[in-house]
């Protein structure tokens, strides 16, 4: 029995989060998987409702479970995406889940909006370091609103923190059989974070003499990733960069709607997330496509210790988007309901 912890979340969370649901019911009936989901009522509507984002009960709640399985967090209503950097930054940082792994793949040619691309040009998995660097809210403001005012906000590196992402990269790369880890930085400009992370990559690379290596600023990735992505296969990053470098990715694939994503640390519950966010403009239209939490929750089940069910899983997905069984944002007609019913169909017959 898998306990699973539901957080719709907020916009098209809620409409990507029923889908991805409704297909791991029909796996879990076909596999004689057993799954029992709670959901968690957290997001914006809970936040202006009560002023509080999460309450101390609700994280011992969410500790007890074997997975997250988030839709996305953030709303209009609240500009400064107060509850979204607790609830979900919060839960990345207080589970300590250090890797935040981003895989993507093009299914098939047409996805792409570059030209003369072949299907097997894109398989990037994205480390993403996801507990330090940009994020952790270290800095302040001083003479806020006055002719003098400074903003600080720290990129906080630890060699601890470095090196168990660039490890967990390497360790991947390893078990998967990929060719190649790149680092990605910006030692050029940033001296103190680069020379760590290089010094530490260096040293790990150094007891995996199987994986090839190396290492490009992020601005001359972002672009090389466009012009030959066929080049990458695993990539290493501090947090912001994976962030930066996770949208460009999903782009090359097809967009958004696409990309998955886990947020882990190996041994304990993983939040398994799409990398799309709440897209307000699509709330209430049914053009949500599914298919990313869809991805998510396959790679959830693959972490659950079910790796066959995520392979048919994601093959239900290649053959959806092949036949055009897709939402608008992949050239199909789908309501966000109606592919997440087709790949049920297609995952029993
Ligand atoms: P977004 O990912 O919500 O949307 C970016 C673009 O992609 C929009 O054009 C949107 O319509 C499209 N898109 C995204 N998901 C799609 C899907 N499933 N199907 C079809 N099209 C899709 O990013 P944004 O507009 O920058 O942010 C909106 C809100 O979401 C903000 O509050 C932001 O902070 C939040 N956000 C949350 C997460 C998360 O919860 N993990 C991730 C990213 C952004
Ligand atoms: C993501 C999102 C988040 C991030 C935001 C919503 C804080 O963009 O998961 O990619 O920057 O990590
Ligand atoms: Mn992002």
């Amino acid at each position: 029995m898998h306990k699973i912890a539901l957080i719709p979340g907020d916009g098209i969370g809620v409409d990507v989060t029923r889908e991805a649901t409704k297909v791991l019911r029909c796996v879990s009936d076909q596999h004689n998987l057993a799954l029992k989901f709670n959901e968690f009522d957290l997001g914006a509507d809970k936040f202006l409702r009560t002023g509080v984002a999460i309450t101390e009960d609700e994280w011992t709640e969410l500790a007890r479970y074997d997975a997250i399985l988030l839709g996305a967090m953030g709303d209009p209503r609240v500009p400064g995406n107060e509850h979204a950097r607790a609830i979900l930054l919060g839960m990345r940082f207080r589970f300590d889940l250090y890797i935040n792994l981003r895989p993507v793949r093009l299914f098939h040619p047409r996805f792409s909006p570059l030209r003369d691309i072949k299907a097997s040009d894109v398989d990037i998995v994205i480390f993403r370091e996801n507990t330090e660097g940009l994020y952790v809210g270290v800095g302040g403001q001083f003479k806020r609103g006055t002719a003098d005012e400074v903003a600080v906000q720290d990129d906080v590196n630890t060699r601890k923190g470095v090196e168990r992402i660039i490890r967990a990269a390497f360790e991947y790369a390893r078990a998967k059989k990929r060719r190649k880890v790149t680092l990605t930085d910006k030692a050029n400009a940033m001296e103190h974070v680069g020379e760590l992370w290089r010094r530490v990559f260096k040293l790990v690379a150094s007891e995996y003499p199987d994986v090839k290596t190396d290492a490009v600023y992020v601005d001359a990735l972002a672009m090389n990733m466009i012009l030959k992505p066929a080049d990458y296969d695993v990539i290493v990053a501090p947090n912001l960069f994976g962030d930066i470098l996770s949208d460009v990715a999903a782009a090359l694939v097809g967009g958004l709607g696409l990309a998955p994503s886990a947020n882990l640390h190996p041994g304990r519950p993983g939040l398994f997330e799409p990398v799309h966010g709440s897209a307000p403009t699509l709330v209430g239209t049914n053009r949500a496509n599914p298919l990313a939490a869809v991805l998510t929750a396959a790679l959830m089940l693959e972490h659950l210790g079910h790796p066959e069910v995520a392979r048919s899983m994601e093959s239900a997905v290649a053959s959806a988007v092949e036949a055009g069984d897709t939402t608008p944002d992949l050239g199909g007609a789908l309501g966000t309901d109606a592919v997440g019913d087709r790949i049920c169909r297609r995952l029993a017959g």
